[in-house]
């Protein structure tokens, strides 16, 4: 069943213990670092309400997904399943899913207030500034940006960070490639501003869809309908006729005009790979209406390190699976990544030699589009990839250097801290990529030391008998 709107998210994030309700703190770094604090610490959903200098009511929701439990809750898998096992569980619904289109309704608590002409005015709002270096307020984080291709009416949804600039201005980071410029560059060359519409905020599974990377002419929004098992109630937001969800806590409504006619500088803004990487003049949307709800929450979702989580299960690791089954490699027993996507685990029982080469190499050959990937490890199936701490296990112990691990010439992002000056300079986005077997080795797999750990029955039996007098439970 889904969730109607973030507020009832919120409530039932509650309702499993992960909720935390936090009054007086400051917009100006403080909601970002109580933000971070508590996510390294894989804590609750975080609702800031009478934020210093803003109205009561005016509030802010963020770490709404990080834990694999909160995760879990927001797509309807089981809440209280090992992290594996709800990827597992999202693995086979994905199977079923089938895409749903939105439905359009009439009103929704969404227009409760809508401000035009001199009424529009961003300050409202108690943006925060997230993290010490940023380059201004960021109201958009978790946002949903809503654009219609001219030709073919296709509605893309995609999420692109936005940065109050003035009463009636943000600016917006959209890279090139991404289906929302290639829309705007549309309405530009017909020399026409972009209609845009920005969800501020709405039910996670719904934001969840937004940066999915439909493919061109599929709506973001049909994927949503899809994972909610219902379709997205919409309106017709007044002054672009865009949809935007019914139940959405805040839009902001506008135009993109031509680079040429107005831009601004943007950045810089800490981004996902831990770091601050790009700035520089984009473009801007001209606000022309806002609409909320009374009491309106901004779903606030700052980049963090990416050895913190902000996303409790990566859904990333289960398109990996489906793509090694696809490529013909058997016995994948997991799959998971860490530090976002930047390090992605295997375990496979191994049938033949080269069977961990072959699921490396098939997943460094992907097709992802353009982002950060460093490095491939496969592990043996007694190894649990979302544990770490196994994981390093057995790359000290079950690696020769010499011989498991193998390096890539392949692409990166410009997000990617390790490019050189030079290499930026010139556009030249490529790096390396490291493939390790930490596997035993398959000839002599059978001989290989055993490993001084209790037999998980063992482990299973003794726990039941002593749990009790240990009071660990
Ligand atoms: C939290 C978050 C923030 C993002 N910020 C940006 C951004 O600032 N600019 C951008 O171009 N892509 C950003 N992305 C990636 C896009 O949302 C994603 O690639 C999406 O598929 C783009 O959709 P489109 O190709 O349909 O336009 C972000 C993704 C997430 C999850």
């Amino acid at each position: 069943m889904a969730f109607t709107d973030l507020r009832l998210f919120i409530d039932a994030a509650g309702g499993i213990g992960e909720r935390k309700d936090i009054d007086g703190a400051h917009w100006n770094l403080e909601i970002g670092c109580i933000t971070e604090l508590m996510a390294e610490q894989d804590g609750p959903l975080l609702l800031f309400d009478s934020i210093a200098g803003y109205p009561k009511g005016f509030r802010i929701a963020t770490n709404v997904i990080a834990t694999a439990r909160r995760f879990a809750l927001a797509l309807g898998l089981p809440v209280d399943a090992s992290k594996l096992e709800i990827l597992k569980t999202w693995r086979s619904n994905l199977r079923a899913l089938k895409p749903c289109s939105p439905i359009e309704v009439l009103s929704g608590p969404l227009t409760e207030n809508v401000l035009e002409g001199s009424q529009v005015d961003l300050g409202i709002f108690p943006t925060p500034k997230w993290h010490e270096h940023d380059g201004g307020r960021y109201i958009g984080t978790g946002d949903m940006v809503v654009t219609k291709d001219p030709d073919s009416g296709w509605i893309n949804v995609g999420t692109y960070r936005a940065c109050v600039a003035g009463k009636d201005r943000v600016t917006l980071w959209i890279i090139e490639h991404k289906h929302g410029k290639q829309i705007a560059h549309k309405y530009w060359q017909a020399k026409r501003a972009c209609p845009v519409a920005i969800v501020l905020g709405c039910e996670p599974a719904t934001w969840i869809a937004a940066p999915s990377a439909a493919k061109a002419g599929v709506s973001e929004y049909d994927y949503a309908g899809a994972l909610r098992g219902e379709p997205v109630e919409v309106v017709r937001a007044p002054y672009t006729g865009l949809p935007v969800p019914a139940t959405s806590e805040i839009v902001l409504e506008g135009e993109i005009p031509p680079p040429q006619d107005e831009s601004e500088m943007e950045g810089p803004f800490g981004e996902w790979p831990g770091y601050y990487t790009h700035s520089g003049r984009e473009c801007v949307v001209r606000v022309k209406r806002i609409l909320h709800r009374d009491n309106p929450i901004i779903l606030g979702n700052p980049p963090l390190l990416p050895i913190t989580e902000r996303y409790g299960i990566p859904l990333f690791a289960a398109r990996i699976w489906d793509h090694l089954e696809q490529s013909g490699v058997a016995d994948v027993q997991g799959v998971w990544c860490h530090c976002h996507t930047l390090m992605v685990v295997v375990s496979l029982k191994q049938r033949h030699a080269g069977h961990a080469m072959h699921a490396l190499t098939a997943i460094a050959g992907m097709q992802t589009g353009a982002s950060m990937y460093r490095y491939y490890i496969a592990v043996d199936e007694d190894i649990d990839p979302v544990d770490l701490k196994q994981v390093i296990w057995a790359m000290c112990t079950r690696v020769d250097p010499a011989e498991s691990i193998q390096t890539l010439k392949s692409w990166t992002s410009d997000l990617d801290p390790r490019l050189s000056p030079e290499k930026r300079e010139k556009g030249d986005f490529t790096m390396s990529r490291m493939l390790i077997d930490a596997c035993k080795p398959f000839v002599w797999r059978d001989s290989f030391p055993l490993a001084n750990k209790f037999s998980a029955e063992k482990r299973e039996e003794i726990w039941e008998r002593w749990m009790a007098k240990l009071q660990l439970k």
